[in-house]
This record gives structure tokens, C-alpha cells and sequence, in this order.
């Protein structure tokens, strides 16, 4: 049918990965060479989770890259996730296979609306989501993730009025739920989860019948509103794991499915694919290949650099989500 992604096989090795397993001897010896760690999004391609030493959502790699052994992380995820390993990590090298790995929300919030947004409206206080860029970061006033969003909004005095950014559908989901009257949205979305189409879901439904339905707070209200359980990455992960049930919906990037898979090894998991692209793929985290890995890990390029000063001003915001956990 349709609607549904086409996963490449998992369980067993495809073709590309015999044929990466060179390449993959390489990213071994020279992780050891340059004493690296390598972080991993739960959406990159398995392949990748195969080497990585910790895979997870955005909020488990920014608290693992606060400390750790060694000189260089190879980061693969995201640009603005990667430059949120270099502010905990200042003095570490932070390398990334690919410097074009953004993200539509980053792309959607540029920083001069917010230093004016600032500058008009001195009382509120500016939540921003981690997927922004260091800049936006720099003039926020706490950070959050989808994990712990709810509860960065809640530690805010409710007399507060308050500005969240960049994500409307996290934005409009953490409203619902604080019932924060006096929160404005920033109007980004994620060209992923914001594309899903209700109806999709509700065919894969009626196709699967015993099936839950898990899904990630990016994703628009008609869907959020199908959901048995809406959580982050990770939280998605662990609560299909512990679930009784034995089948899943999950609308999220289809990357998650290595991470369901290892975790749930009997357990069935069906994905909605988007109109647009007919998958479930992010084209900024799918940039990365294992080769572009090898070679940042070899030339230590691409690699963050960010002035001392906005590390400086980021880290305030992030130390303040942090401290919360
Ligand atoms: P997580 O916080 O769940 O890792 O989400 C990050 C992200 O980019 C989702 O699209
Ligand atoms: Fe950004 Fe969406 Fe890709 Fe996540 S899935 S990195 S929010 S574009």
C-alpha cells in the first residue's frame, strides 16, 4: 500500500554494509588513533549505530557530551547538535561527516527576529528548542528538548509570559499540556513529522488494527491526537519496549526502527510515509555516509569552531535545561 515506508531489511547484513566493512575497520582504528567517541542520533543510517558508542535522542547525547574520555567527538546527527557537544566540550575537537546536515527548524528561526523580539519584548522569557542554531541559542533563556519540554515550561514562573521556538507543533502540544495561556509559538515545523498526513495514519490503522500508536511531538495535532504515547526519540523507544502490546504505528523518522528493532526484537513496527517524498526519511541526517565519516575522523574536517564569547552565552541556557533533569 502506498502509504507505507518500505524499510531496508533489518535482522540481517544488507549488501552495502559487506561492502562497508573496510570502511567501518577504518572508522575502528582511527577512533582509537585519535582517541574519539562517536554519538549517534537514533535516525542515522544502522550502519552507523552499528560503531557508535552511544545512540540516542538530543537530549541523551547533549548530557553524554558533557563528559568523557578522549580528545575528538565524531558526531553524527546534526549540525546544531554537534555544535551543542562543542559548547559542553570546548576545548575537545567536535567533527561531523557532513557540515550540510541542518535542519528545517534551524533554517526556520534566523537569529535577527529573535534579538528583536528580545530587544521589544524585554519581560518574556525565550524557551528554545535544541534544534536552533548556537546564535539563537546564545539569546534564549533556557533550552529544551521534546523530552523535557513540558517541564522546562513548568519550572517558569506562570506570571511569566513566555516565547517558544522554533517548532509550532512542540510548541502547540506543550501549551495543550501546561495549559500556559501566555506562551507565543514560533511558527518553524520539521519538513519530517510535520508532513505526516492524518489521513495515512488513520488507513494504517484500519490496516492494523491491534497496533498502538506512538508518536514524536513535531508532528501535527491530527496525528498527536491518533496517539497512544507521544514522547522524544528515545522515550518513544523505551515505551514500546516495555509495552504489552506487540505492534506499533510509529510516526517518526524510520531511522528509529534500528534502535525499536534491537530493543523489541519480536515486536512489528509499521511507519506512515509522507506525501511529499513517500518515506519517512530525514534528508539532513540521511547526509551521512560512513565514508564521510572515515574522512572527518582522518582530516578532523568539518569540525565546529564557535567564538569563546557565544559558547559563553549558550552554555548559560543549556546549563539551565540541564540542571533540571
Ligand atoms: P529527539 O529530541 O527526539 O532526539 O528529536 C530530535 C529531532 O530532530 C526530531 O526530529
Ligand atoms: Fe530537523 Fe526534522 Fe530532521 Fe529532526 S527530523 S533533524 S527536526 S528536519
Amino acid at each position: 500500500m502506498g502509504g507505507f515506508v518500505k524499510l531496508k531489511e533489518i535482522g540481517s547484513i544488507p549488501p552495502t554494509m559487506l561492502a562497508a566493512t573496510t570502511i567501518a575497520d577504518e572508522i575502528l582504528d582511527l577512533k582509537k588513533e585519535r582517541r574519539a567517541i562517536l554519538l549517534a542520533h537514533h535516525y542515522q543510517e544502522p550502519e552507523i549505530q552499528e560503531l557508535a558508542d552511544i545512540i540516542g535522542d538530543s537530549l541523551e547525547l547533549a548530557r553524554t557530551a558533557r563528559s568523557f574520555e578522549g580528545d575528538v567527538i565524531a558526531f553524527c546527527g546534526v549540525w546544531f547538535m554537534a555544535e551543542t557537544a562543542k559548547v559542553l566540550n570546548p576545548l575537545r575537537v567536535v567533527v561531523v561527516p557532513d557540515r550540510a546536515a541542518s535542519c528545517s527548524l534551524v533554517e526556520a528561526c534566523p537569529v535577527e527576529p529573535i534579538r528583536a523580539f528580545r530587544r521589544e519584548n524585554p519581560d518574556h522569557v525565550i524557551v528554545s528548542y535544541i534544534n536552533t542554531s548556537i546564535e539563537v541559542k546564545a539569546e534564549s533563556d533556557i533550552l529544551c528538548t521534546s523530552r523535557n519540554a513540558i517541564k522546562v515550561v513548568n519550572s517558569i514562573p506562570q506570571d511569566k509570559p513566555i516565547l517558544f521556538l522554533p517548532d509550532r507543533n512542540l510548541g502547540n502540544y506543550v501549551k495543550r499540556k501546561t495549559g500556559r495561556a501566555n506562551m507565543e509559538i514560533w511558527q518553524g515545523a520539521c519538513i519530517v513529522h510535520a508532513t505526516f498526513p492524518a489521513r495515512r495514519l488513520a488507513e494504517a490503522k484500519m490496516e492494523h488494527p491491534d497496533a498502538l500508536v506512538v508518536a514524536h511531538p513535531e508532528c501535527p495535532e491530527p496525528v498527536l491526537a491518533m496517539a497512544d504515547f507521544i514522547g522524544s526519540t528515545s522515550a518513544l523507544i523505551e515505551w514500546c519496549a516495555a509495552s504489552e502490546a506487540q505492534e506499533f504505528i510509529v510516526m517518526t523518522e524510520s531511522g528509529i526502527h534500528y534502535s525499536l528493532q534491537r530493543m523489541a526484537p519480536h515486536k512489528r513496527f509499521y511507519y506512515v510515509a509522507n506525501e511529499h517524498c513517500n518515506c519517512s526519511e530525514c534528508p539532513y541526517m540521511k547526509l551521512n555516509t560512513l565514508e564521510k565519516l572515515r574522512d572527518s575522523l582522518e582530516h578532523l574536517e568539518p569540525r565546529i569552531e564557535l567564538p569563546g564569547e557565544i559558547i559563553e552565552r549558550a552554555l548559560v541556557p543549556l546549563q539551565r535545561m540541564l540542571a533540571l533533569q
